[in-house]
């Protein structure tokens, strides 16, 4: 896995002699393990086959905006939201001049104007064009709009000048457009995030849960994917979407939750328990629905397995950490849930203020550590996932804790 992994990057071919160099370049970028799409510019296929393109890329080139089959697969507005990076290699001169001045008169000039990701052109041009005043103030412009330019390097040209503006060559490309992912903290890493609430059954019909309603851990997902981690996702019954590029197992029970915990875990760096997993089960589930006959009615509970101590005490365990939902003495009650467990870290809420925790937006925590502790303040709980992931992928760097025998 490398320091694209998981990104998709859209990469725009335009027309010039170094297109023959996209071959190369989607093989590097997905040799980063970055997800690649193409869109050629009518120019770019007299240089290079889209059917080449489709071949190495794995995905369906797309050629042109008023294409009504095209824009049935994945429309000019699809494209532009699926991308994380648009890269446009090579750009030419005249590509270059549309963009900065905002024309949509082709398919690739229209997602660049319709999309919020990052755009980088990569300048392939002859050297009397590079140094031409116009083609200079239009580079200036697209500066000024944060559009990335990578290169031109300096060389042979095919028209045989020797001069810049030749295109950067694709293993450069690629390691410029990896920089641009400010966060590859998590890049080839493996996390198990478990969330939400458990469902205990007590009957076909009815169960025993809790009010979580799995946001924390979703955002913790999220926040892991972006940094560049393969992320697996536990999740109990919630009303979320499952996050994109996470691999996102249901499941209802708490057994089942930490079946599917084991069953991902190994291998993995990093487990975080945001589950709020149900402590106790009905001790046997009825086969038909219960009845109600008499004024009182009993119920049996046993404990269920703790899901976040049985993969801390795993022989080669990754770094494991947990949450601690308190309604008093936080960071008492946190330490004594990391050492019990045996953590490396838990990430503890206070959840009898209303403003955060259990369904809100927003939460406010406490990192307690073995050796140290420290409060974060209030804020998104999106916002608050990225410190966490950031914070987690900080203790990667210590040495992993021994599981208490
Ligand atoms: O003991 P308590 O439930 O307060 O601990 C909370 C932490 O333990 C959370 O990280 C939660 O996901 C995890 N946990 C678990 N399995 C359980 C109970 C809690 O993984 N059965």
């Amino acid at each position: 896995m490398g320091s694209l992994n998981n990104k998709r990057v859209l990469l725009g071919v335009t027309g010039g002699i170094a297109a023959y160099k996209s071959a190369e370049l989607i093989r590097c970028l997905q040799g980063e393990g970055a997800e690649v799409r193409v869109v050629m510019t009518p120019a770019a296929t007299e240089f290079i086959t889209p059917l080449t393109l489709q071949a190495l890329s794995g995905n369906p080139v797309s050629l042109k905006l008023l294409d009504t089959a095209a824009e049935a697969a994945m429309g000019h507005i699809e494209l532009a939201r699926w991308a994380d990076l648009i890269l446009v290699a090579p750009a030419s001169a005249d590509f270059i001049a549309r963009l900065c001045h905002g024309e949509g008169n082709d398919l690739l000039s229209t997602v660049c104007l319709a999309s919020h990701s990052m755009i980088a052109v990569a300048p392939a041009m002859n050297k009397h064009m590079w140094e031409n005043a116009a083609t200079q103030q239009n580079l200036q412009l697209l500066r000024e709009h944060a559009i990335h330019i990578f290169g031109p390097a300096s060389g042979y040209q095919a028209c045989g000048d020797r001069g810049e503006g030749r295109m950067e060559a694709p293993a450069s490309l690629c390691t410029m457009a990896s920089n641009l992912f400010v966060s590859g903290l998590l890049s080839g890493k493996k996390i198990v995030i478990t969330a939400g609430p458990t469902r205990e059954a007590l009957d076909p019909v009815r169960y025993i849960s809790n009010h979580s309603s799995g946001k924390m851990g979703y955002a913790l997902a999220q926040a892991a994917v972006a940094a560049g981690a393969t992320t697996v996702l536990v999740s109990g019954p919630v009303q979320l979407e499952p996050p994109e590029r996470v691999k996102t197992i249901t499941v209802e029970s708490a057994a089942e939750m930490l079946n599917a915990t084991l069953n991902e875990v190994g291998g993995a760096d990093i487990f975080i328990a945001a589950a709020a997993v149900a402590d106790y089960r009905p001790a046997s589930i009825a086969e038909q629905k219960i009845k109600k006959n008499d004024d009182d009615m009993f119920l049996q509970l046993i404990k269920n397995p703790d899901i976040v101590a049985t993969v801390a005490a795993l022989p080669k365990r990754p770094l494991t950490v947990g949450f601690a939902a308190e309604t008093e003495n936080l960071e008492h009650h946190a330490t004594l849930k990391l050492h019990k467990k045996n953590l490396d870290l838990v990430i503890a809420n206070d959840v009898s203020d209303a403003e955060i925790g259990f369904n809100s937006d927003d939460n406010r925590v406490l990192l307690v550590q073995p050796s140290s502790s420290k409060a974060l303040p209030t804020m998104n709980k999106h916002l608050l996932a990225n410190k966490l992931i950031e914070h987690i992928a900080s203790l990667l760097d210590t040495p992993p804790k021994i599981p208490l025998s």
